[in-house]
């Protein structure tokens, strides 16, 4: 028997019955973006191995066990996008956007690959609504970063949001930090898991983020980042929180929360949401002011964020939350006979030809079953050309909510649908 195929684990098929959730998603992140002054960049899907290892860094998850790397024909090493954030900065650095205004304001859209172990929420392939401010370091900039992910969420209806915020200091404070955080860990060192054991070597603010039962004791304790912020660092998040306050924004200083990828320095964010199951968060994001200069261009700060739309669908449907339907076509061409399909078949060309959208039935098929297909279309107007209307120079047009059945001359028959589908 020939071999029956799937789509890869962790890869899903979006069915038509999928996209006018899709659709409403993505135009509401359109319509968010053009709100707040972003413009859209596309950038390709793969991208050079060693930006993603440099930017989102050696010892994160993505990068270790994650990337789907490959040397293609000839033998230059890339990778799948594991997600946004690096190769827009090397689009900037590129196209020298520095240049241009700051911070060039930036979003994307599109699918991104994490060789996961898939779950509930989790795939290998997914796609994000992604945003980047670059070229500011004004907390002013995190605010509006973090405002637009929870406006964003909040129109698609998406019920008990929060947000949690961190801040990881920068490289000025952060090794004194790891340097306790360390020393701590070590006077616990067989209390802690494995795995621990392991991020205390390669990515140690990793250790605060395990799940183990055994080591949440060893977190609760452990010493905290916002003790040890340099002063630029603790005054960018006490401006940072003034404006959440002032916004009414409910927020949670989350002490455990350092977020996957390296490139993070002062603010990280994560918006919860309730019901997504395990995996709750839909929104990350944060500061990154070192990533442009590790990438190889000049020293650029920058703000982003990151919505999960997969997340995001679930919720629409799990919610019960009401989209805009995918429009029916507007007009079923139905035949009685060769030659009447023959005309029928121009016929329908000629309405398509005029944007309206028509539909008809192929192979050989009764009147009732074209007229039962013209019902499960849900179009407006049912036109029927049989022998005699052809000889007539007319067709049957059929109202298919009233049931109501008119004569209109071949040649009047555009004008009239346009007049009643367009009028
Ligand atoms: P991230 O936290 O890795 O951040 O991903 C952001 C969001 O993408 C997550 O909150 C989640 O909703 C979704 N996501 C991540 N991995 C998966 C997966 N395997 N399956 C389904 N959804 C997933 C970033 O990617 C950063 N680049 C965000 C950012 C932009 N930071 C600054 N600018």
């Amino acid at each position: 028997m020939a071999q029956q195929y799937k789509a890869p684990r962790g890869t899903f098929d979006i069915l038509p019955e999928d996209w006018p959730y899709w659709n409403y998603v993505i135009s509401k992140a359109r319509e968010i973006a053009e709100i707040y002054g972003y413009r859209e960049i596309e950038t390709p899907i793969f991208e050079s191995t060693s930006l993603f290892v440099r930017g989102v860094g050696e010892g994160t998850d993505i990068v270790d066990k994650e990337m789907y790397s490959f040397e293609d024909k000839g033998k230059t090493d890339l990778t799948l996008r594991p997600e946004f954030t690096a190769g827009v900065m090397r689009a900037y650095v590129e196209h020298g956007m520095h240049t241009k205004p700051q911070p060039v304001k930036l979003f994307s859209i599109g699918p991104l690959f994490r060789y996961e172990r898939p779950q509930a929420g989790r795939f290998r392939e997914f796609h994000q609504f992604n945003v980047e401010a670059i070229g500011s370091q004004d907390p002013a900039l995190d605010f509006e970063i973090m405002s637009m992910a929870w406006q964003f969420l909040e129109e698609l209806g998406f019920k008990g949001l929060s947000f949690q915020v961190n801040s990881t200091g920068c490289p000025k404070c952060r090794p004194g930090y790891v340097k306790a955080l360390k020393e701590y860990y070590m006077q616990h060192y067989d209390e802690i898991c494995e795995d621990d054991k392991r991020r205390l070597e390669r990515n140690p603010l990793r250790v605060l983020d395990c799940k183990n039962p055994k080591c949440q004791p060893v977190i609760a304790n452990a010493p905290r980042i916002t003790d040890y912020l340099c002063d630029e660092c603790r005054e960018h998040f006490e401006a940072l929180r003034r404006y959440l306050d002032a916004a009414g924004k409910r927020y949670t200083v989350n002490h455990r929360l350092v977020r996957g990828l390296d490139y993070y320095t002062k603010t990280v964010f994560e918006v919860w949401a309730e019901g997504i199951g395990a995996q709750n968060a839909v929104c990350g994001g944060g500061r990154y002011d070192g990533l442009v200069e590790e990438i190889g261009g000049p020293p650029t700060p920058g703000v982003g964020f990151a919505v999960g739309l997969e997340r995001v669908v679930m919720m629409l449907k799990s919610q019960g939350v009401k989209v805009p339907e995918a429009p029916s076509p507007s007009v079923f061409v139905a035949y009685l006979g060769g030659q009447a399909k023959h005309e029928a078949v121009m016929l329908a060309q000629k309405l398509r030809a005029h944007h309206i959208p028509t539909v008809l039935s192929f192979g050989k098929r009764g009147l009732k079953g074209q007229l039962r297909n013209a019902n499960r279309w849900g179009v407006k107007y049912a036109v029927i050309l049989g022998e005699e209307e052809i000889e007539r120079g007319q067709v049957t047009v059929r109202d298919m909510i009233s049931g109501e059945q008119v004569q209109v001359g071949r040649e009047e028959l555009l004008g009239w649908l346009e007049k009643r589908l367009n009028g």
